[in-house]
């Protein structure tokens, strides 16, 4: 057998010189671990797994991996799990975004060093699925992604609880004095309550339902709840698809391609999903050499329909959206805006899944395309010499009425400054103003964390006001809601526009015109922007992955990937 053809135990030798002895050591010592050299003869999926003890979205995990093993066994392949990093959204500092790049190296390199022939992906919470598609694309070995699948609802009271949706809304409450202190300690008991990712269409659920449209995940498997049976099926039938991509290898760059990221953007607008999600598909095509630009992103949300009725931009959670028909559902209804002849890892086309019996589908949950929510998609971009990259704003979470506004802008200039005036009883601010929050972008300090949902001030909160415009380089949860402008593009810590905003300035937001400009006369511009400093401590003054993350992050509208990893032209 030739190096290039090797399999299995046989692949990506240890050097020592000498190709035999490298495989009669890997195969000694392989058996140290109880494999008989039958087995070892076995073509091997990896299985990439990212449980971790600080991350809860990940809990079933080992009983999961033991069904993929099983779906690898009956394909003929030896299962053989390794860990990578756990990305847990709420135990890390300063934000998971941070570090979503190290698990797609520690993904891509382990993929790629270590002796397998296939991979299935085990990742659920909110970077770690972006990641994990990251890492394959650029390892580009046959991969199946696996998704942890959502929590169930819980209930307080009369109310249904599903993180993290209702998180914010009883925080506000509290905020606002709606509620005690003894109450919100309840709805802390009762917010998450078992295994798997948050409740609703927030990030870990808006990505998970990309997986599938893009077709690196099993069709029909990103919305089974975390402790339902069909998980565990899904997981062996994972495996098995993963080794049965072995004989007939089909690598995420022929499944993830520019036709299949522009049906993951359709589903993304029909879902109402994540403002997240656009950094993270740009990130994972931007590994393939596929553009996603902005302005494409306004055409199709131009013309595909919001259809998915789940919090937080409506009523229901991701179990209702299971039981209502999944993304399979979604898909027939967007049938004509889709491109049908992409391929899952199945080798299936989109045209061929979606020709079998749809089943049944709630249409409380699941609109059809001749009656939808909205008829324009969930999410807009914005441009204007505030953001001349562009900005994000999800129009299915905010308030219409403040679409067409021109306002005064009050400016915090860091999350600490923002910590410590906004409850501040003589804040100067009022409900019209707009809130504009600087230096929270991928370069700065903070790291562009899920602050971009600035909490409305506690002198406003409690006269009943419950949504302003707020404007940021930084991100915000997939969970959140409010007319908020996010993932300013260049950000404030770089010298964008952002950093020259004064309080008293006036903004115009217009949504029908894609706009979001500062009303400052170009010379004064130009005298703000002779006078800007940078505050950023420099690569050179940090060490270890923050110097790295430091010199290599690129902005949000290309997807916080790290410059480094974008593929090189070999010729
Ligand atoms: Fe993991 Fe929300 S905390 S998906």
């Amino acid at each position: 057998m030739s190096k290039d053809d090797a399999q299995g135990l046989a692949r990506g030798l240890t050097n020592y010189g000498d190709r035999d002895f490298s495989i009669y050591l890997r195969r000694s010592f392989a058996s140290s671990m109880g494999y008989s050299s039958e087995v070892l003869k076995k073509p091997i999926v990896g299985i990439a797994n990212s449980f971790s003890g600080f991350n809860n979205c990940h809990r079933h995990f080992p009983e999961m991996v033991e069904h993929v093993k099983r779906g690898v066994l009956l394909g003929g392949g030896l299962p053989i799990e390794f860990p990578t990093i756990s990305l847990g959204e709420v135990f890390l500092s300063p934000t998971s975004l941070k570090f979503r790049n190290l698990m797609a190296m520690d993904t891509e390199e382990m993929i790629r060093a270590q002796p397998m022939d296939a991979v299935v992906l085990m990742g659920g919470c909110d970077k770690t699925v972006p990641a994990q598609l990251m890492g394959a694309a650029s390892a580009d070995l046959p991969a199946v992604q696996l998704v942890a699948g959502p929590m169930m609802t819980s209930r307080y009271g009369e109310e249904r609880l599903g993180a993290c949706t209702d998180c914010r809304r009883f925080w506000g409450k509290y905020r606002a004095g709606e509620i005690s202190g003894d109450e919100i300690g309840d709805v802390e008991g009762r917010l998450a309550t078992t295994s798997g990712t948050c409740a609703v269409m927030g990030t870990a659920s808006t990505m998970a339902c990309i997986a599938e449209t893009l077709g690196m995940s099993l069709p029909g498997t990103a919305a089974i709840p975390a402790v339902h049976a069909d998980r565990l099926r899904a997981a062996e039938a994972s495996g098995l698809a993963a080794a049965r991509m072995i004989a007939n290898p089909i690598r995420p760059s022929q499944v993830i391609t520019a036709k299949s990221v522009e049906n993951a953007i359709r589903v993304l607008l029909a879902l109402g999903g994540s403002t997240n999600a656009i950094i993270h598909l740009t990130a994972v095509a931007g590994r393939l050499g596929i553009p996603v630009s902005l302005k494409r992103l306004n055409e199709l949300s131009d013309e595909t329909p919001v259809l998915v009725n789940l919090k937080p931009v409506g009523q229901n959670y991701m179990e209702d959206f299971f039981f209502a028909g999944g993304v399979g559902a979604v898909l027939r209804e967007l049938k004509p805006l889709l491109h049908l002849d992409t391929i899952s890892v199945t080798g299936e086309t989109l045209g061929d899944r979606l020709e079998e019996d749809p089943g049944y589908v709630d249409r409380r949950v699941i609109a059809s395309a001749d009656k939808p929510l909205e008829p324009q998609g969930g999410l807009v971009a914005l441009f204007g010499n505030l953001a001349e990259r562009g900005a994000i704003l999800k129009r299915s979470a905010a308030d219409a009425s403040l679409f067409e506004t021109e306002g005064r802008a009050v400016v915090f200039s860091s999350l600490e400054d923002m910590a410590a005036r906004v409850d501040d009883p003589d804040l100067d601010i009022a409900a019209d103003d707009i809130m504009v929050l600087q230096n929270a972008g991928p370069r700065s300090a903070s790291g562009m964390p899920e602050a971009g949902y600035l909490p409305i001030p506690r002198k406003l909160s409690s006269k009943g006001v419950k949504d302003m415009i707020r404007i940021s380089d930084a991100r915000m949860s997939g969970t959140a809601f409010g007319t908020i402008v996010l993932h300013v593009a260049p950000e404030a810590s770089i010298g964008g526009t952002l950093a020259l905003v004064r309080t008293g300035d006036r903004i115009r937001l217009s949504v029908k015109d894609k706009r979001i400009e500062l009303l400052v006369d170009e010379d004064e511009l130009d005298r703000r922007r002779a006078d800007w400093v940078s505050e950023l401590v420099p690569p050179e003054r940090r060490r270890g992955y923050d110097r790295l993350y430091a010199a290599e992050v690129l902005q949000a509208d290309e997807g916080c990937d790290f410059a480094f990893l974008q593929p090189v032209d070999e010729n």
